[in-house]
């Protein structure tokens, strides 16, 4: 080869591999113009009691059935043995049922009853747990109850590795407690209770066990590790009860609030409509105890800092189930419906001295909870919706103006339901629409600029429902799902002048008792893990910061467009903390070298960094590996640049960074 052709050689190799190697993509962030606020309520997060979230999930309550009231058999999740007998004439006029224990008339048999438990009881060795039961012995005198923590499958000796002695007296009904320290770790056990001693006849109704540490240790408490991971979310807004469960698969069934305050041992039970909304995932025991109800709901989310945002039924039962109009309230017969709404913001919010400001009070919270946020109706459509909305709004105008309606824009993202709710909406004067989206990889690659155009004079968005559902039975909360949604959270970050709230959903989910997945948080009887989505989460949430600055490629939106190679990006600035916060998401699969001109901002800095980054996108976090993908704090140098700061960097593929740059 002659020298000219390895010259010439050489020089189109290093072309070919500068062609190779992607381009340096400049973004601009500019500093002297601060945008629109980031609302406080703009991350949060949506509980619904599906997957067993509520009983068996975040209420911590280890008995299940606790009021002997499941109305295919009072004796569901128990198992009686010797002489019981289940009576309906027991002292919580709600919840009727109790059962009888008597003498089983031979020295050598015995009358008692196990517990199962949501798919067992979890217990930790060495915590104490917190045994209640109402009871009295209604021939007077007094009687002997053993106490068990069981393990049924033991091959050791005894199958208990718990006990403790309750004697109970007199004919009133009273309630008891004894507290229970297991000195083993077990997550199947068994509560068994025998009648012992002189066995006389004993009357027993809700009973009750709760670990004594549950969150801010309230006694009516939920699971620590399950609240804490809200807390962490620092979420801004708490969306309950749902969710389809809100509407009921009949009006019967639907969510009434009203049903859960007050004492818990007379809050009725309901159906739960996840029991059997899926014959391929069927959990013929699901009801809702409503332990965990609307008073529990507004303290935690004051304890986590969110704003309360209650949905009520507005009069229409689950229209997926409901073909027949006569399923739903005629809009004439709407009164009691739109009282329930006037009456939980009076619950709320109301004075001592109101009626429900009263119920309130005597649950502990004289003060009010300061409700600012209702919604009505979860995913509705057709002219029924805003016909049943309408009169909501008046009443609701004319006694609360401060109270903000959240109206729904149908189950759909888009199509011709979402087409015509919205309008409808924005008509009925809606403060905020709710979105729900469950849609697949490229939905989510294609949005990024999906909230650009929407109108800025109408109702604000409320993005209430969101999660990306992979294709090809992808459909679990695998990494790649994860970053997808990081990507599309840039543009609600973007548009925060239109989108105030966004949650993604559902919250939580038992592995052995789920009906919808990807969930956020996951969790057997003793562990939780924290799903890739979980982390986007809370990277966002915690990063909100106060308001969004404009960032731009090419003074485009940076939005996964053509020709922006996979790169979504947004960019606020936090009045409280002088920093400026910048998200870039890499959805390609190469890495892609970025550099941002900070325009106002002079000098070098120190950034820090936070990175989800994982090489496997089908892989996830679980219970027995759970911090397998985790975000990573890190720091890079950002150089004074010719005329402003430059951050400069390659952003692996599939890959979510985070830069904090103080100003
Ligand atoms: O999040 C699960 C369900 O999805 C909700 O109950 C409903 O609103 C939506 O269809």
């Amino acid at each position: 080869m002659t020298i000219r052709n390895r010259i010439l050689l050489t020089a189109s190799a290093l072309l070919l591999g500068l062609a190779a190697s992607a381009q340096t993509h400049r973004m601009d962030i500019d500093l002297k113009k601060v945008g629109a606020p980031v609302q406080p309520t703009m991350y949060g997060i949506f509980f619904e009691d599906i997957n067993f979230a509520a009983d068996g999930g975040l209420y911590a309550e280890l008995v299940k059935n606790r009021s002997f009231e499941f109305p295919q058999d009072p004796l569901q999740g128990w198992k009686a043995f010797g002489k019981v007998e289940v009576r309906d004439d027991g002292p919580f006029e709600r919840c009727p049922h109790y059962v009888r224990l008597a003498d089983p008339g031979h020295a050598h048999k015995w009358t008692g009853l196990d517990n199962e438990g949501f798919f067992g009881i979890g217990v930790k060795g060495g915590e104490t747990y917190r045994f209640t039961v109402w009871a009295r012995v209604p021939d007077g005198g007094s009687s002997e109850l053993r106490i068990e923590l069981v393990n049924t499958a033991s091959m050791g000796e005894d199958q208990f590795f718990c006990q403790a002695p309750l004697t109970v007296s007199g004919k009133d009904w009273k309630q008891y407690e004894v507290v229970l320290t297991p000195n083993t770790t077990f997550a199947k056990s068994v509560l068994r209770i025998f009648l012992v001693g002189n066995r006389a006849t004993t009357d027993l109704e809700h009973i009750s066990l709760f670990p004594t540490d549950t969150w801010m240790g309230h006694r009516n408490g939920m699971r620590k590790d399950l609240a804490q991971a809200l807390a962490d979310l620092k979420p801004g807004v708490f969306r309950f009860p749902g969710g389809c469960i809100v509407e009921g698969a009949d009006l019967a069934t639907r969510y009434n609030w009203k049903n859960t305050v007050g004492p818990v041992e007379n809050r009725p039970i309901n159906e739960n409509r996840w029991e059997y909304t899926f014959p391929h995932r069927f959990f013929p025991d699901y009801y809702q105890s409503y332990g965990l109800g609307f008073f529990e709901f507004f303290q935690l989310s004051e304890e986590i800092g969110s704003e309360p945002l209650p949905i009520l039924s507005c009069g229409l039962a689950c229209q997926f189930q409901n073909d027949d109009p006569s399923a739903h309230c005629p809009v004439d017969e709407l009164r009691p419906f739109i009282q329930d709404a006037l009456d939980l913001i009076e619950f709320a919010n109301g004075p001592v001295t109101s009626t429900w400001g009263k119920v309130r009070a005597d649950m502990g919270h004289p003060e009010p909870f300061n409700l600012k946020f209702i919604g009505i109706g979860n995913e509705q459509w057709d002219a029924l919706y805003p016909e049943h909305l309408e009169p909501f709004v008046k009443a609701i105008r004319a006694a609360y103006p401060d109270i903000r309606i959240v109206g729904s824009s149908g189950p759909n993202s888009e199509g011709d339901q979402f087409d015509y709710l919205w309008p409808e909406m924005k008509r009925l004067g809606a403060d905020l629409v709710d979105e729900h989206f469950y849609r697949p990889e490229e939905w989510f690659l294609a949005q990024g600029a999906r909230y650009d155009n929407y109108d800025r004079e109408g109702p604000k968005v409320f993005a209430g429902e969101y999660a990306c559902h992979g294709k090809n039975k992808h459909k679990w909360n695998h990494y790649e799902a994860s970053i997808l949604e990081a990507a599309f959270m840039t543009d609600m970050e973007r548009n925060a002048d239109v989108v105030y709230m966004t949650a993604y959903a559902p919250l939580f989910a038992h592995v052995e008792g789920w009906q919808w997945r990807p969930d956020l948080i996951w969790y057997d009887n003793l562990r939780m893990f924290k799903s890739c989505s979980y982390y986007v989460q809370q990277m966002y949430a915690v990063n909100k910061g106060t308001n969004v600055l404009r960032m731009t490629m090419n003074k485009q939106p940076i939005a996964g467009q053509p020709g922006q190679d996979g790169l979504f990006a947004s960019s606020v600035f936090d009045k409280n903390t002088g920093e400026v916060i910048i998200k870039i998401i890499n959805t390609s699969r190469q890495p892609q070298p970025v550099s941002v001109k900070l325009v106002g901002m002079k000098g070098t800095r120190t950034a820090e960094t936070i990175t989800l980054s994982h090489n496997g996108m089908d892989d996830e976090n679980t219970l027995d590996n759970p911090e397998k993908i985790t975000p990573k704090n890190g720091t890079i140098s950002v150089d004074a640049g010719k005329d402003a700061t430059l951050l400069t960097d390659d952003i692996p593929a599939m890959t979510f960074r985070l830069y904090k740059i103080k100003k």
